[in-house]
Parts: C-alpha cells; structure tokens; sequence
C-alpha cells in the first residue's frame, strides 16, 4: 500500500468543520474560574501602588493576585532548544518591576469571564515610569554582538570588502522590515488543573514536552508531575513554540485558588506578551563583474531583542551557502529594547534575510542590464561554499525553471514600467526560496490491537499542516495498513518525545520515528509468531520470513500467512512498540542540507492612486519527497499568503512614548484577506535526496514563506521604476 505520495484529503478535516476538534481553551473543568491578565500601561518603570480593595469586592471576584500576594516561584532553570541561550525569562508577578509595556502586572480570578474582565478593566495601579527605549533607529541604540545561537553572528570567507569596492559594478543598500505579530486565528489559552502537586495544562503549544518541561522548572516540580493537553490548534506560525509567561499566571492562580483556572489572552494581548517577528535593519552590498558573476557580497544584519533575553534568529544565514562568490562576509548584531521578546515567526530569520538578499540581487540584474533569472543562473555553486560540503541534494534552476514556465516569464519586457494592462502598471519579480533542512530526535509508539488495526502516537503538536493525516499516511505505509485501520495521536506530553513542532521539521523528525516503530512493531509480532509452538513459524528464523502488507508469511509465499489480527489474537496484549530516530551524525558531518525554492510574481498597480494588487504568484519548491501534495500545497500557497502579508500590510507600530504597540487589534493590523488573495500556483520538483533521512524528506513550511516578499517587491520595481527597499511597501511609496 502506497501510502505516501497520496493527496489526501485531512483525516481530521470532519473533527475541524464539525467542532468535535477541541482547542485548548474548550477543556472547561468542572469548578473552573477564569483569569483575565492586567497588563502594565507604563513602557519601562515600577509599580508603586495597587488599589485592590474595591476591585477584590466587585461581583463574583475570588482573588486579585499580584506581586504583593503572589506565591513566590522558584523559576529553576530551564533552555530547551526553543528559549533564547542567552538570558533569562521574564518572572511574572514577582516584584513591582516593569520591563515593557503589556508586561503582566495582576491577575483577576472570578466565577465568570465577564466579572474577571469587568474587575480587571476596574483595577487602578499607579507607576513610577521611565522613558522606554523602544525603536531599532533611535542613536541611542548600541547593538550588541549575540552571545550563542544557531546563526553565527561574524562569518567571512575571502576579502569580501575588498572584492566589492574592486568590482566594476556595485550594490550597496539598506532594507529594513516592520516589527509583525503572529496573529493566528487561535488566541493562545490555558486551562490549569492542580491535584496535590500534579498540574494539567490544557494549553495550546506547538512544544508540548517543552512546555512540561518549563512549568516544572518554574514551580519547581519533577517533570512527569506537569502534563500537558494540546490536541488540536488554530494556527501559530511560531508564536506557540515557546512557553510563554501566561501559562505560568494561569498555574499559579489555580494554586492560589484552589481550583481550575482557564486563562485566554486577548488579541491586544497577543501584540506583547507572545513574542513578535523582530524589526530588522540589513545592509547588503555586491560586487559583481560586467557578466553577471558575484565577486563579493556583505551582509549586515541587527534586529531587535529584549532586554532581559537575546532572540537569535537566521537572519544572514543563507548569504555565505545560497550562490557562488569567493569572497562573503556577514554579521549579525542584536538591539536590546525595553520590549518583550521577540520569537520565530514563520521563516524566522531567513525570510527577512533573504529580502535583502534578493531584493539587492533583482537590483544588480538592473544595473547589469540582465535578466534577474539568468543572474541566478550564472552565480549557481556547484557545493556548499561555506561549509565546503555537498548539498544532499539541490533543485534551485529546476524550480526556477518550472516556476517560470508555469508562470511565464518570457512574456516579461524587461524594462521597468514596460508593462500594461490598460492604465494599470504590470510589474514581474522572481526570488529564491531556502531553508535548512532539519532534523531532531524524535520518538513514536506504535501499538497492534486485536482487531488488526494500530494505534501510534507521539507527543507532536498540529498546527495546521496536516500533521495528523501526513504521520497517519507514513504509518499506514510502514505497517501496510488501510488508512483507516490506522489512528495516529497527538498532543500529549505523556507520549513519546518529539522535537518541537516548527523549523519544518516535523515529518522528517516525526515521520522517521514512526518509520522505526512500525518496524520495531513488525519485528515484535514476528518474534512473536517465531517463539509459539502453535503458530506455522514456529523456530522460523526472521530471514525466511517477510511481510506483505499487514501479513507474516515466509518469504515467497505470499498465499499463507498470519496477519496482525491473528498474531495479537494468539499472544493475547497488543504488540507495542517504541521507535526512536535522529540524523546521522556522519550524514550532518558530509551534507549540507536545505530546501530551495524560485517565487514569481506579477502585480497590477494603479499609476494614479498607488494601489498595489497582487495577480498571481508562482513558487515551485525541491523539497525532496512530498508525503501528501494536497496539504503541501495548502503549506505553500498559505506561505505565500504570508509573504504578501510581508510585502504589503504587516506591521506593528510602537509608540515611541512608552512602546505601546498602536494597532494592536485587527482592524488596523493589516493583514491578506480573501480579495487580497489572487491565483496562487505551488509546484514541487521531482527530487530525491537519498541522504537526508530515510523518508527523504526535506520540510515544508517555512520555505513557503520565504521568497515571496522580495518576488513582490522585485515585480513592484519592474512595474514602477521605484525601488522600495522598506517592508511593508506603501501606497505612497509608489507614487
Ligand atoms: Mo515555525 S516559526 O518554526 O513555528
């Protein structure tokens, strides 16, 4: 049974439509009470005075806690891969300190949602405040060197500075992207539960076993006495992946109160305290021959952090490996603001890299007189430059290739403003895609029932890919199963221990541990059938034997056989087994290993009024194998969505007074809705990397993203003339 592949249609979809997929904040407790969070209205500063007692005897009020009467938390450390490496997190509701604005400063416990959101609106704190230093371009700023992190902050080869200023043709330029929230549909939620000293989250995370990991740190318990519930989720890109100060507010109250506690944030709420795509200013200077061939390229990057943690993002990760040129040198420095933390947003780092990057490459074709694909072409490397490696495997001038047809790229005139459709100007931008292709250590449990059907589980998260139906497809294959004999399960901390559900890495991570558990699974059931005198294999030896689908027979004779049903039938329990699966560290030591993607995009701008449309966009990905089309096209054309996002709308904008965000809700937030979105066309190359993992896939997710923003950008220039080097680009800036 071939299972992978399939464009199948999701396995949960009916759960989703229906309502029977249960969110977080929909496991209400019996003898629940709400939380509502009061959030600092000062920028930088310190509490000096709380009037509680009228708020403490509004109607249905059972507790208002704040640092005066909060349990003191013994906050043990604790980094899982997520958490920045350099600082530490914020303590909430322990001292009159605060650190930005949004910060948690009480918290409001009453019978219903309604009296905690009234007594919250009621509380009066005052504040001794300070000037908040909030904006990446302040002179103030002095950007600092990041400590650790999986992007190297100085990387060169060559003379890169040299080779520039010696080119004969140059590009030096700085971009600069806007500070964007995750805002997904699902607004993060807690509902906490204590029994003795056992706490449940019924939590919406994207790192369940983190998330367990971090609350016992917090409250100082054992790890296994956290358990953490997170079945389904409603979109996060990111912003779920770490553990943030909430679901310790929503712990806390329920100890303090002695019963369930459920706690959402509101939307405004999300614009503070659950993390935000880093504003981000980038220098990229090239230095090219008259050909077309890259002598020298400098990448310069500062983004934004928090005081009290370094946010380490890839943001000038992919300019030493994606093209060929001797000499390359990147550096990346953090601007500590009094904000809350940044987090990874979707393509975190190399989305906002690879603006520039491909902004400044679409820059220099102009001022080469070529044709921006064929810049590409000319500047491909033959390995890794960087690293000195191999890719595992490298599709970057077939996607251009595939893309581009698919698109038409030969029916674009090449100079700016050449285009029309009517008065409308038509503008057509290409850029690249990449994003490393990870892998974690993961685990999975597989578990034969006596009716012939399998359970597997795994303590993943779902947040929108498809996770439950891509697993269930790998396990049906493995086990050589019908789909539907086979039930993968997610959201448990108590199972198996996976990665993190984000970086792309879920299938190959995931996938590869349930690859080896329906294996060790098999292997079970044949030993099984081996070491009983009733079975035909009795003292079989395993090479004689073999599986076909989910049958033992002895090898070539396919017609007997004993089947799972009947093997667990004989042994009485059901067969379960555990799988574990990690990266060889040979295969890391030899490969260099990423996804790579072309975007193409044409938009349609009014040359009278500025409005920019996008008319269609086109991206084809190598990212190696493709396990369901149907949800890795979802994948995709919802990354583009992103990107347009990016291009166009996405913004958060502080006040410098006090770096109150202003227009923390959805009316002024922009965002892609549905007339925002045109003809949206994802292609995958025919690729195999027989080294990346077994499964041979590469990730999907957050390549998705990546190249859209400088494809529009680059179509905007070719329909205008103007080169908007600030994201998100403006009407104006194309009048
Ligand atoms: Mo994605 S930023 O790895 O959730």
């Amino acid at each position: 049974m071939n299972w992978i592949g399939k464009p199948l249609t999701r396995v949960d979809g009916r759960a989703k439509v229906t309502g029977a997929a249960r969110y977080a904040a929909d496991f209400n407790q019996p003898g629940q009470l709400y939380a509502v969070i009061v959030s600092a209205t000062v920028g930088l500063g310190r509490i000096k005075e709380i009037e509680s007692g009228e708020v403490e005897r509004m109607p249905g009020v059972v507790a208002l806690i704040t640092h005066r009467n909060a349990e003191k938390l013994p906050y043990l450390p604790h980094k899982g891969v997520i958490d920045p490496a350099a600082g530490e997190r914020l303590h909430v509701l322990q001292d009159e300190e605060v650190h930005f604005y949004g910060q948690p400063v009480a918290i409001v416990v009453a019978d219903s949602l309604d009296h905690a959101e009234r007594a919250a609106a009621a509380l009066r704190i005052t504040y001794a405040a300070r000037q908040p230093l909030v904006d990446l371009s302040d002179e103030e700023v002095q950007p600092i060197v990041p400590d650790a992190g999986r992007t190297l902050a100085d990387r060169a080869r060559g003379d890169a500075d040299a080779a520039v200023a010696g080119a004969p043709v140059r590009i030096d330029e700085v971009y600069e992207i806007a500070r964007e929230n995750h805002n997904p549909m699902e607004p993060h939620a807690t509902i906490a539960a204590w029994d003795g000293d056992r706490l449940t989250l019924w939590s919406k995370s994207q790192y369940l076993v983190n998330e367990q990991a971090e609350i016992a740190a917090v409250f100082g318990l054992p790890t296994e006495n956290v358990e953490v519930v997170c079945p389904f989720i409603g979109g996060a890109f990111g912003s779920s992946l770490r553990t943030w100060p909430h679901v310790t507010l929503a712990a806390l109250a329920a100890r303090q109160v002695g019963r369930p506690v459920k706690l959402a944030l509101t939307r405004k709420q999300m614009f503070f305290t659950t993390g935000h795509r880093p504003r981000t200013h980038q220098r990229i200077a090239l230095g090219a021959t008259e050909d077309g061939k890259l002598q020298g390229i400098i990448h310069e990057g500062t983004g934004e952090t928090s005081r009290y943690e370094q946010f380490i993002e890839a943001l000038t990760a992919v300019t030493d490996y994606l093209y060929s040129c001797p000499n390359v040198r990147t550096r990346y420095r953090l601007a500590q603001l009094d904000t809350g933390t940044p987090n990874h947003m979707r393509g975190p780092g190399e989305a906002s890299g690879i603006f520039a990057l491909e902004s400044a490459l679409d820059e220099l074709s102009y001022k080469l007189g070529m044709n921006p694909v064929e810049l590409r072409r000319r500047n491909e490397p033959r390995l890794d430059e960087a690293e000195g490696k191999p890719f595992s495997s490298r599709s970057l001038i077939q996607c251009y290739d595939m893309a581009g047809e698919r698109f038409g790229w030969s029916r674009r005139t090449p100079e700016p403003r050449s285009m029309r459709d009517g008065r409308l100007l038509i503008g057509m931008g290409a850029a690249t895609a990449t994003y490393p292709a990870f892998h974690a250590p993961a685990r999975a449990r597989v578990r034969l029932l006596p009716d012939g059907s399998a359970e597997v589980e795994a303590a993943a998260s779902d947040m929108g890919p498809g996770t439950y139906t891509s697993m269930t497809q790998v396990a049906a294959e493995f086990l050589g199963l019908p789909l539907d004999r086979v039930r993968f399960r997610l959201g448990k901390s108590v199972y198996p221990q996976t990665p993190s559900h984000g970086g792309s890495w879920t299938m190959a991570s995931v996938g590869s541990a349930i690859r080896v558990a329906c294996a060790e699974a098999q292997a079970q059931a044949a030993r099984l059938a081996v070491s009983d005198n009733g079975s035909p294999f009795f003292e079989a030896s395993a090479d004689d034997l073999e599986w076909v689908e989910d049958r033992l027979v002895r090898r070539g004779e396919a017609a007997q056989g004993l089947s799972y049903r009947e093997l667990v039938a004989r042994s009485g329990a059901p067969v379960e087994a555990e799988g574990s699966a990690q990266r060889d560290p040979e295969v890391a030591e030899k490969y260099s290993m990423h996804s790579f993607g072309a975007v193409f995009a044409e938009v349609a701008i009014d040359p009278d009024v500025g409005t920019i449309r996008v008319r269609r966009l086109v991206g084809a990905y190598g990212i190696g194998r493709v396990v369901n089309p149907l949800l890795a096209r979802s994948q995709c054309t919802g990354g583009m969505i992103g990107g347009i996002g990016m291009a166009l709308m996405e913004r958060t904008v502080l006040d410098r007074r006090d770096g109150r965000p202003v227009n923390a809700h959805m009316a002024d937030y922009l965002m892609p809705v549905n007339l925002d979105i045109p003809r949206l066309e994802a292609y995958f190359v025919d690729e195999v990397d027989p080294v990346v993992n077994p499964l041979g896939v590469k990730g999907l997710g957050e390549i998705a993203l990546v190249g859209t923003a400088p494809a529009i950008a680059n179509a905007v220039f070719h329909a205008t003339g103007k080169r908007v080097r600030a994201l998100p680009i403006h009407i104006e800036d194309v009048l």
